[in-house]
């Protein structure tokens, strides 16, 4: 993966995981582009950078990756479901209502929304357990933002846990 570019440069105003911490206004087609993005780098696209053997200098995987492979396909199979999740939620907008398309039906009405989407974000924990699976269709009723910090914790998750720490 190259460092010099960004391409996980968020296009939603108020994350941004790229240095230059620039805020943009909410686009959601920039946001469906950035999913797949994501999407087509997550699952076996990303584990099949992963060829066992392939640890050691200068690489930061730990033999966690191969000692503990189910977890991290699961892990990378949890990205891509997330990242088809954004994508599908790119036109709810931000859980601040800014920047969304009126999707009443689908939704379930507009007060409604941020209920449920509230609830929803309460249940991330739980969801984001291990062995626990997305729904894409429940994260495509979710603000974009929600879904997105969840993709964030994702990377975090698996970083966490099978990527050294080096500086
Ligand atoms: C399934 C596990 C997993 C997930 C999910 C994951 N990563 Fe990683 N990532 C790794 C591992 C392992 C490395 C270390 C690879 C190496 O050095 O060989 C890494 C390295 C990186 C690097 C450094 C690449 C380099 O050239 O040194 C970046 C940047 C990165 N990840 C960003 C992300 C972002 C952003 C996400 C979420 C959108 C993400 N990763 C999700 C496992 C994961």
């Amino acid at each position: 993966m190259p460092t010099d570019s960004c391409p996980f440069e968020s296009p939603i105003a108020t994350v941004n995981l790229c240095p230059d911490n620039a805020q943009r206004p909410y686009n959601a087609d920039a946001v469906r582009d950035g999913a797949e993005t994501i999407r087509r780098h997550a699952g076996e696209a990303l584990t099949g950078l992963f060829p066992e053997g392939s640890g050691g200098e200068p690489s930061e995987a730990k033999a966690e990756v191969w000692s503990n492979w189910d977890e991290f396909s699961a892990l990378a199979a949890q990205l891509e479901t997330l990242s088809e999740g954004l994508g599908l939620a790119a036109d709810n907008g931000l859980m601040s209502g800014s920047g969304g398309q009126a999707q009443g039906g689908m939704m379930g009405g507009g007060t409604g929304m941020m209920g449920s989407a509230n609830t929803m974000m309460g249940g991330t924990a739980p969801m984001m357990g291990r062995g626990g699976s997305f729904d894409a269709a429940a994260l495509a009723a979710m603000p974009a933002d929600g879904v997105f910090n969840m993709i964030a914790q994702s990377c975090s998750a698996c970083h966490t846990k099978f990527r050294l720490e080096k500086n």
